[in-house]
């Protein structure tokens, strides 16, 4: 059986460090595994076009093993062409890198590691709200080319407590991260959810639901996007949506990049209608290097907390998905049932609701 992953190359961090586990090099530590079973196992970078290697095993492989991080892209074309393939495992959280619809009409199954990268993600949420009402990047700019005008960066400064801060989507990580701002004594925490929270659920943490989603982010001074990406949330957050948030809010995205618009962000924190946009995934990755999210600016040159796609890849992160990728292929190995929980799409049918409701 030959078992495909298709993960980023680690190069000397990667030598050097071990416990990088979701790299090309280090294999997911699957590789004695799979190869002690008899099992032909195939590691790669190479994912674009018709001479990767992605497109060239893809055609006999039984299994593909992919991450968000660097995501194979597993296209309705692809999978007319993968004619063995019976088991796609995302390494991490978040698997629309693989056509969905296609899987569930072609009877392949589609299992996350559900639950395996959220505290990473929440905690990377918190960070990010942080550092843009604080105004926190180009304060430490300023320090590293040697200034120090204090008024420059407080004009634009502010402490959370007493802010209202939302969640679309209020699942594992938007549940997480309201969870974490709950010491914080925001105004009110927020969440727009086609699930409503259970009741103890949202009582524990004081939330409210709001059920309009312009009514939503015109109330929200802070607006963190945890929904997954399905064709109910792509280009969700764009310019008409940005219209109705309240003037100079803050927006994280660690979802999904192209859950919001990759232009009207850019516009709307060019013109200060946003003050700031923070987040790790865009809607191409790698992002080209003259991505507008790299550089845009808020008008008083701030408002910018971008980084490449790391906040569900931390070391501990990686241990955990490198271990639930291995028990649900131990599972699909030897016939065992798998977690409910992991199953993104079983034999012909979405098993989970959080991809758009069905
Ligand atoms: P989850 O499945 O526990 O929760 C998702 C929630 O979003 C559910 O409550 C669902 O009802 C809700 N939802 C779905 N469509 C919606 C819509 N149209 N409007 C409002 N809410 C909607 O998933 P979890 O674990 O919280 O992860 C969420 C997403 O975060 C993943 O799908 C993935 O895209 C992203 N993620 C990013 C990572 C990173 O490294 N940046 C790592 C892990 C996840």
């Amino acid at each position: 059986m030959k078992v495909l992953a298709i993960l980023y190359k680690g190069g000397d961090a990667a030598k050097e460090e071990p416990r990088l586990l979701g790299t090309v090099e280090n294999k997911l530590n699957l590789r004695e595994y799979l190869e002690s079973q008899g099992h032909e196992y195939i590691v790669s970078d190479s994912k674009e076009g018709p001479d990767s290697d992605f497109q060239k095993h893809i055609v006999d492989a039984e299994i593909l093993i992919t991450t968000p991080f660097h995501p194979g892209y597993l296209t309705a074309d692809l999978f007319e062409k993968a004619k063995n393939l019976k088991l796609c495992v995302t390494a991490g959280v978040g698997s629309d890198h693989i056509d969905l619809n296609a899987a569930v009409k072609k009877g392949v199954q589609v299992l996350e590691v559900s639950g395996s990268n959220v505290v990473s993600v929440a905690e990377h949420v918190v960070m990010s709200i942080l550092l843009l009402v604080r105004n926190f990047v180009p304060a430490h700019e300023m320090i590293e080319r040697g200034d120090w005008q204090v008024s420059d960066i407080a004009r634009n400064a502010f402490d959370l407590e007493g802010k209202v801060v939302g969640t679309i989507g209020a699942g594992r990580i938007g549940y997480r991260v309201l969870q974490r701002l709950v010491p914080f004594d925001c105004k009110e925490l927020l969440y727009y959810d086609y699930a409503p929270l259970p009741e103890a659920a949202a009582r524990a943490i004081n939330a409210r639901r709001v059920q309009d989603l312009e009514d939503f982010v015109s109330q929200c001074d802070v607006v963190t996007v945890n929904c997954p990406l399905h064709e109910g949330t792509r280009g969700l957050v764009n310019a008409d949506l940005l219209k109705h948030f309240k003037k100079g809010a803050w927006l994280v995205n660690t979802a999904r990049g192209a859950i919001c618009d990759k232009d009207a962000v850019a516009e709307a924190l060019k013109s200060g209608q946003l003050s700031g946009y923070s987040g790790d995934v865009w809607n191409v990755q790698p992002a080209p290097k003259d991505h507008v999210w790299r550089t845009a600016k808020n008008p008083l040159g701030g408002g910018n907390g971008m980084v490449p796609h790391y906040s569900g890849t931390t070391l501990d992160a990686q241990a955990r998905y490198a271990g639930g990728t291995r028990s649900i292929i131990e599972n699909y190995l030897t016939n065992k049932p798998q977690d409910a929980g992991n199953i993104i799409v079983g034999l012909g049918k979405y098993e989970t609701k959080a991809y758009g409701q069905r």
